[in-house]
């Protein structure tokens, strides 16, 4: 993927029919690597084999795990932690975030030395929050800035547990503390300032660890061991969202998505999307394999600004950027605040989304911790690019479906990171 592709985006009038989005990037990456932890087969259907997915299988083959994939089908022949080996190269996670934070988590009780790295993007993300705690616990890691910036070397070794108060609620960093904590002498709690996504708490349960959860905080006791699971994973909410964004402000026609995961640390933006007036509805709900499912069936509907702040951001901060475009075709104002943590992902999202709305004719101002929005009734459309970001390459192509002259877009290939199918589902949904 070093080319950049760039296409132009045809406003549309209408838009009809059903699609199930592609498996959850969180859940495919932990359902991964617990099954390269545990001991014994798992077997995982509806993974996700975008970019960041396959990075994670990448590199549990370079640390000696065997799998095999068939398109969206996952088997593991989990032979536990103990059978880990060094790796031979750089272990390379691509854009991947998760892949670079988990893997550092399980590494850290590791007895041997690895290196891990990634891309551009990855090389300027903030690691400190992870290395320092797992440096505490008792790993020796060295890396730019006192560990802050991959490339990061770790040599993972005796960890003590301990108790940790996370700067930021991150999954990210949660999950990793948890991970070493599982390797550890004794017993680590994680603190959040506020809820993140749970799948790591679930899922850890699921493969028959026991795992605490009282409000924020967890609590895991080290010494515990994975059995191999069958692992069905649903929907991503993430990716559903720009078809629940599209749905809405489309002026006709109807979409259902199938099998979304709604895990209530994930649908801050449907509590978003229906206080701003959309029309949303939850059918066939299910629990399996400790996450929750349904189908989202969206209408058209006049949506209006509102304000977006405090503990719902971490329950959607991937979904800002198309959020960003609703609130840019809403009626009034919508302020989105807290959210600080967006300058350090993929791109600097605040200025990206900003900047990107911007040049299509939105009313948009960056603030530190978020931006604001004035709705306006239509968005003119022009050029747009995607940052090597692949929620900026989906939202502006929904911004170029919903405007009034289209978008030429360049970079939509960055979509791959999470939603391979996301042109062909749009083609799709427009010529039903
Ligand atoms: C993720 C956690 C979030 C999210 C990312 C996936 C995860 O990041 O933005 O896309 O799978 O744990 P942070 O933990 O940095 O908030």
């Amino acid at each position: 993927m070093t080319e950049t592709q760039g296409i132009f985006i045809h406003p549309q009038r209408k838009i009809n029919g059903e699609i199930t989005v592609p498996g959850d990037k969180s859940i495919s990456h932990r359902a991964a690597l617990f099954g390269g932890m545990a001991q014994g087969k798992t077997h995982i259907t509806n993974f996700l084999p975008g970019q960041d997915c396959l990075s994670t299988l990448s590199c549990l083959k370079e640390l000696g795990v065997t799998w095999e994939r068939h398109e969206t089908e996952l088997w593991i022949e989990g032979q536990g932690l103990e059978n880990w080996t060094e790796p031979q190269d750089i272990l390379d996670v691509g854009n991947s975030g998760t892949s670079l934070r988990l893997f550092l988590g399980i590494l850290a009780g590791s007895p041997f030395s690895s290196t891990l790295t990634g891309d551009g993007s990855i090389r300027m993300r903030p690691m400190k929050r992870v290395t320092g705690p797992l440096v505490q616990m008792g790993a020796k890691i060295l890396g730019r800035q006192e560990g802050n910036f991959a490339p990061l070397t770790i040599r993972g070794g005796d960890l003590k547990g301990g108790n940790f108060q996370t700067p930021v609620a991150s999954a990210q960093v949660k999950s990793a503390i948890l991970l070493a904590g599982l390797r550890a002498r004794g017993e680590t709690t994680v603190l959040e300032p506020a809820l993140s996504r749970d799948h790591t708490e679930r899922m850890l349960r699921g493969f028959g660890v026991e795992v605490l959860s009282e409000g924020t905080q967890v609590k895991i006791n080290g010494g515990g061991r994975l059995n191999g699971q069958d692992v069905s994973v649903p929907g991503d909410i993430s990716s559903a969202a720009f078809f629940l964004v599209l749905g809405s402000l489309m002026p006709k026609g109807e979409l259902l998505l199938r099998n979304v995961g709604v895990n209530p640390t994930r649908t801050g933006i449907l509590d978003v999307l229906l206080k701003m007036g959309a029309d949303i509805q939850l059918e066939n709900y299910a629990e399996v394999c400790g996450e929750p499912r349904a189908d989202l069936r969206v209408r058209p509907a006049e949506l209006h600004g509102i304000e977006i702040r405090g503990e719902i951001i971490p329950r959607l901060i991937d979904e800002v950027p198309v959020l960003a475009v609703a609130a840019s075709l809403a009626k009034g104002e919508t302020v989105i605040r807290d959210a600080a943590e967006l300058r350090v992902k993929e791109s600097d999202r605040i200025k990206t989304v900003a900047e990107g709305l911007k040049s299509l004719g939105a009313d948009i101002e960056e603030l530190l911790d978020g931006m604001r929005i004035s709705g306006k009734p239509r968005l003119l459309g022009g050029q747009a690019q995607s940052h090597n970001d692949h929620r900026l390459a989906m939202a502006w192509t929904i911004a170029g479906l919903l405007s009034e002259n289209g978008v030429s877009l360049e970079g939509i290939e960055a979509a791959h990171v999470s939603f391979p199918e996301f042109l062909p589902s749009i083609r799709k949904l427009t010529r039903a």
